[in-house]
């Protein structure tokens, strides 16, 4: 896992957990610790591009899909975003009743 910096935003890349530790809840851990990382940086916004495949991961997360599919590596990609302010978060997705945080 790897967490670029460019301005005020961060680019999670290359987050790949081992076939053998899928599913343990490893991926969570790590994008969460990472996260922490960020906003310890006072980093607003977090995007990533993540595997077609891993969508459903991301959007459990909290991440929304910011583009159409598109190829990177040979491998269908979808470019997808989250601004991590946990308490403003929290209120959002209450208010607008919104538990994935697509807003
Ligand atoms: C996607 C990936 C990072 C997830 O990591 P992981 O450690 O297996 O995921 P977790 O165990 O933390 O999963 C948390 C939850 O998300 C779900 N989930 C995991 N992978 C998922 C996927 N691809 N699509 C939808 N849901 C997924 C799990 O079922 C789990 O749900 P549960 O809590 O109800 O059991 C990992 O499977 C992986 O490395 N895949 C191959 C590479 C890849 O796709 N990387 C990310 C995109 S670039």
């Amino acid at each position: 896992m790897l967490v670029a910096f460019s301005g005020n935003v961060a680019k999670v890349r290359q987050l790949a957990i081992d076939e053998t530790y899928q599913g343990r809840g490893i991926g969570t851990e790590i994008m969460k610790r990472a996260e922490q990382a960020i906003l310890a940086r006072n980093i607003r916004t977090v995007m990533l591009h993540g595997r077609v495949t891993a969508r459903g991961f991301f959007e459990r997360l909290g991440y929304a899909a910011r583009s159409g599919v598109f190829t990177e590596v040979t491998i269908p990609h979808i470019a997808m975003q989250k601004r991590p302010y946990r308490r403003l978060n929290m209120l959002i997705r209450l208010y607008f009743n919104d538990p994935q945080g697509k807003w």
